[in-house]
C-alpha cells in the first residue's frame, strides 16, 4: 500500500482511511471471541449503530456517503459477553436495487440513476435510506433518516418490520428528525422520561413540528410553529422548557435538482458572512412565546447538549466556520484534510432578557459526534465526550481520539487510537449504581486500517487516557457511521 505518513508527518495514512469507506454487503451474526482486555460483567445491555453499509450499488459508486444504504449493527451484551449483529434496513428502495442490480433513484446527496439528464429529470423520488441513527423507544426499534418516516426492525432479529408511523401520529410521506433526544427527567411529566424529536417542512418559511413521546411510546405533546426562510436543520437540543434550533444561513436553489442535473442537498449553498437564528420554542404548547437570536456561529450539524441557567440558555455545539459545496463530478474520498474547516466546540450563551448572545471557543482541536452522560441531557453538566483529531493543531483531521472535556476546570483527557484508528461517534453507558457524572463506559467503534477491520472499544470514563477495558474485534470492518443508541434491554 503506499503510504504516506512518514512523508508529511501525519497521524493517519490517507489510503487507510479511504478504506473505511468500502461497502460492506455482508450481513453477520457471531459471539465475539477476539477480544482484548475484558468485557466487564455488569455491562448488559444492547448497543445499536446505524451508517451507510453500501457505498456502491452493484459496483456503480454512490456519490455521498450520505446516500448510503443504512445498515443496523447490534452489539449485545450479557454475562461478559458480546453477540455481533448487522442487518440492512429493508427498504423499499434497497429491495428495489437490489433485485434490479442497479442504481433507481436519485440520492439526495447527488447520486444519480445512470442515463443522464433525461433519465434524472423532474425525478423527484427520493430514497428513504434510513441511514442516520436507531433508536429504541416506547418497545420499537426505529432506524432514523431526517427526510422521511422511521423503519421498524425487530430488536433482536434486525429483520425490518416496514415504515412506522408511530401509533398514527405521522402521516405517509410526513418527515422525522435523525436526532431524537431523551429528557430524563421531563418537568411536564412528573419528572418521568419523554422522547422529544422534530420534523421540519422546508420552503419559503419553515414549519418546525416537535414531539414528545412518553416511555410507552404514546404521544405527549405535538405542536408547530412556522420561522420565516428556508431551513437546513439536522439536529438540535433541549432543556426542561425549551427546544432550541440553529437556522443555518443557506440559499437553496433548486433550479438543478428538479432538472435533474444535482441532488437536492447539491442545491443547498452554505452563506458564511450571514448570521445564523438561533429559535427557541418553549416546549409547553400553551407557550407561544417563541423566541429568535441572532449570531455569528458558522455552520452546525450537531449540538453536545443545553442548559438553562439564571435568565440564560446556554447551549454547546460543533461549528464549522465553511463548509465545502457537495460538487457533481467530486469524490468524496479524494479528501485533503488541510483545505477543510474543522468543527470545533462552541457555547453559545443566549440572554433571554436583552437577546444578546455571547460565544466562547471551548475546544479548539477538531472534533465531531458529542456524547455526554445521559443523565445530563438538558441540565448543566460536566463531563463531554467527543471524537476529536489526535492532535489539537487546530487543523481539519480524520477523528482518531475520543477527549474528554471537564467543563468545570478545562482539563482534557484523550485516548488516541492513530495512526490506524478512526472512531466514530462515542456512546456514553452509565455503569450500575453510579455516582459520579462520568462513572460509565465509553463504546465508540473505530475502524482498524492496517488490518480493515473494525473494533468496539470499551473506555473507563473516568479514566480515558488508561488502556481500554476492553477491545472486541470484529471479524471484518464496518463503514463509517453516523450515529447510534444503547439500551440497558437484552433482547
Ligand atoms: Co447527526
Amino acid at each position: 500500500m503506499n503510504q504516506t505518513l512518514s512523508t508529511n508527518k501525519k497521524s493517519y495514512y490517507l489510503d487507510e482511511w479511504k478504506r473505511g469507506y468500502d461497502s460492506q454487503p455482508n450481513e453477520y451474526d457471531y459471539e465475539i471471541d477476539n477480544v482484548v482486555g475484558k468485557i466487564p460483567l455488569e455491562l448488559e445491555g444492547t448497543l445499536f449503530r446505524n451508517g451507510p453499509g453500501l457505498l456502491d450499488i452493484a459496483g456503480t459508486p454512490i456519490h455521498h456517503p450520505f446516500d448510503g444504504d443504512g445498515m443496523i449493527s447490534a452489539f449485545y451484551f450479557q454475562h461478559g459477553k458480546a453477540y455481533f449483529r448487522n442487518r440492512f434496513v429493508g427498504t423499499k428502495a434497497y429491495l428495489q436495487e437490489k433485485a434490479a442490480g442497479k442504481i433507481l433513484y436519485r440520492g439526495v446527496f447527488g447520486t444519480q440513476k445512470p442515463g443522464g439528464l433525461l433519465n434524472n429529470i423532474f425525478d423527484l423520488k427520493l430514497k428513504n435510506i434510513a441511514n442516520t441513527n436507531v433508536i429504541y423507544w416506547g418497545g420499537k426499534l426505529l432506524a432514523l433518516w431526517e427526510a422521511a418516516e422511521p423503519y421498524q426492525l425487530n430488536p433482536q432479529t434486525l429483520a425490518t418490520l416496514g415504515i412506522d408511523y408511530l401509533d398514527g401520529v405521522l402521516q405517509p410521506g410526513e418527515s422525522w428528525a435523525a436526532h431524537p433526544w431523551v429528557d430524563p427527567h421531563s418537568v411536564m411529566d412528573n419528572g418521568q422520561p419523554c422522547l422529544v424529536n422534530f420534523s421540519i417542512k422546508p420552503g419559503l418559511s419553515s414549519k418546525i413540528t416537535l414531539f414528545e413521546f412518553a416511555p410507552d411510546g404514546k404521544i405527549l405533546r405535538r405542536h408547530s410553529h412556522v420561522i420565516p426562510g428556508f431551513s437546513f436543520i439536522h439536529d438540535f437540543a433541549i432543556t426542561p422548557h425549551y427546544c432550541i434550533f440553529f437556522q443555518n444561513s443557506v440559499n437553496f436553489n433548486p433550479l438543478p435538482f428538479l432538472f435533474g442535473l444535482k441532488g437536492a442537498g447539491e442545491c443547498v449553498e452554505f452563506q458564511p458572512k450571514n448570521p445564523t437564528r438561533v429559535v427557541l420554542i418553549p416546549r409547553d404548547p400553551e407557550n407561544k412565546q417563541v423566541k429568535t437570536f441572532m449570531v455569528d456561529s458558522g455552520f452546525v450539524f450537531h449540538h453536545a447538549n443545553a442548559f438553562e441557567t439564571g435568565n440564560q440558555v446556554c447551549i454547546d455545539s460543533i461549528a464549522y466556520a465553511t463548509l465545502p459545496q457537495v460538487q457533481p463530478n467530486s469524490d468524496y474520498k479524494e479528501v485533503n484534510f488541510d483545505d477543510l474547516d474543522p468543527g470545533k466546540l462552541w457555547r453559545f450563551s443566549l440572554n433571554l432578557e436583552d437577546g444578546i448572545v455571547d460565544r466562547q471557543l471551548i475546544e479548539n482541536s477538531c472534533c465531531e459526534f458529542p456524547t455526554i452522560n445521559p443523565e445530563k441531557v438538558g441540565r448543566d453538566y460536566r463531563y463531554l465526550f467527543i471524537g476529536a483529531a489526535h492532535e489539537d493543531t487546530g487543523r481539519n483531521s480524520p477523528l482518531q481520539a475520543i477527549l474528554k472535556l471537564d467543563m468545570e476546570t478545562g482539563e482534557r483527557q484523550l485516548y488516541s487510537f492513530a495512526p490506524h484508528g478512526y472512531v466514530g461517534e462515542p456512546i456514553f453507558v452509565s455503569k450500575p449504581n453510579a455516582v459520579a457524572e462520568d462513572e460509565g463506559w465509553i463504546l465508540t467503534l473505530v475502524y482498524d486500517g492496517e488490518h480493515h477491520r473494525s473494533s468496539l472499544a470499551i473506555l473507563d470514563g473516568q479514566n480515558i487516557e488508561g488502556e481500554p477495558v476492553a477491545l472486541l474485534h470484529l471479524k471484518h470492518h464496518i463503514p463509517y457511521g453516523l450515529h447510534g443508541s444503547w439500551t440497558n434491554e437484552v433482547f
